[in-house]
């Protein structure tokens, strides 16, 4: 049986674990096998350990940053934990899962309170911290009692929650958690993906910034010419004499060190290769199917030459670059 060596509060009827009322399916049968003990295939790369290879292979699993907290004998006690989950709205249920070694498994029993802070893309010391890392000088993080139940100030959002049930699974223990109190603010979360912290991703819009006056000379000098989803336009470190102004669809700009950047029709690039002769500072790359028109630089340089207002509100445009980067 899977409760076998589990604590006397994991004992549970098998039976009584079922769903009573569940839709067609769900809850009908117990839990009644075990499945086989066999080793657990995974690739010989990953190591002999495959505890280790699990973890890594779970550590695909993207998730956010919470810290559960709880106050026992008038203190409070904190951990970070990545594994929780919603798992009802209507009761409100959350899911938590505590390794059985860890101080706040002794300290939550059925129907105690646990407090889950979602952490904000900043709070990468404040997890560190209640996963026993902390570094020295960091400084004390404050809480908010809510129902008796400390919460992490800063954080993204809060939830009170009452343990519903425990569960054993295996080396963690579950605790199914009754929602008492949700509150959320704005932001942006933390995030942890293959073993470390990651932010979002997030790609900026750049607004289209061509002039009036400059846009229909540099249509006429260039060459249309289209990409696919995915095709790559220009390439990192490459000598590039062109300069593309799109026309529809939308590209990508990748600069190592920079946030991904999105130009959409009416933007330009490659404008750096083409006026000074310089490898490419980033990889544009078709977002979707694109079109444009490419100007070599040649052509630009007599668009320019020809026009002193085209060659000023060129200027302007690049200045207003500048400003953005
Ligand atoms: C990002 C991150 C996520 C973690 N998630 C969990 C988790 O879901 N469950 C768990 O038991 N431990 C998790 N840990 C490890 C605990 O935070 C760590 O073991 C902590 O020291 C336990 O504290 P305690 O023994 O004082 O309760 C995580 C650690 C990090 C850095």
């Amino acid at each position: 049986m899977a409760t076998e060596g589990a604590p006397p509060e994991f004992k549970l009827a098998l039976d009584s674990t079922a769903v009573p009322h569940g839709p067609d399916g769900i809850g009908e049968s117990p839990f009644d096998f075990t499945a086989a003990p066999e080793a657990m295939e995974y690739p010989s790369e990953l190591g002999d350990d495959p505890a280790i290879a699990l973890r890594r292979t779970l550590g695909m699993f993207a998730t956010g940053v919470t810290v559960i907290t709880t106050s026992a004998h008038d203190e409070v006690h904190g951990m970070t934990a990545n594994a929780f989950m919603s798992a009802s709205l209507n009761p409100p249920l959350v899911l938590i899962s505590i390794d059985r070694r860890a101080k706040m498994c002794n300290l939550l029993h059925e129907g105690d309170r646990y407090g889950v802070s979602i952490l904000g893309e900043h709070q990468t010391e404040m997890s560190d911290r209640f996963a026993g890392r902390a570094d020295e000088g960091v400084p004390q993080p404050a809480f908010e009692m809510v129902r008796e139940t400390p919460l992490v100030e800063g954080a993204l959002a809060h939830f009170v929650a009452r343990v519903d049930r425990t569960y054993y699974a295996g080396d963690h223990s579950l605790f199914l958690g009754h929602v008492e109190y949700a509150r959320h603010n704005e932001g942006a979360p933390l995030l942890y993906h293959g073993g470390q912290y990651e932010r979002l991703g997030k790609v900026e819009p750049v607004v289209p910034e061509l002039p009036a006056g400059l846009l229909p000379p540099l249509l006429a000098a260039g060459e249309e010419c289209s990409f696919a989803d995915g095709e790559q336009i220009v390439k990192l470190g490459e000598i590039g004499d062109q300069l593309f102004v799109i026309l529809d669809g939308a590209v990508i700009l990748r600069r190592p060190g920079h946030p991904d950047k999105r130009l959409e029709a009416g933007s330009y690039f490659g404008e750096v290769g083409a006026l000074s002769g310089q490898p490419r500072v980033s990889d544009a790359i078709a977002d979707g199917a694109v079109s444009c028109v490419a100007v070599h630089s040649d052509a630009l340089k007599s668009v320019l030459a020809g026009s002193p207002e085209a060659a000023w509100e060129m200027l302007g445009s690049l200045a207003q670059r500048v400003r953005e980067a």
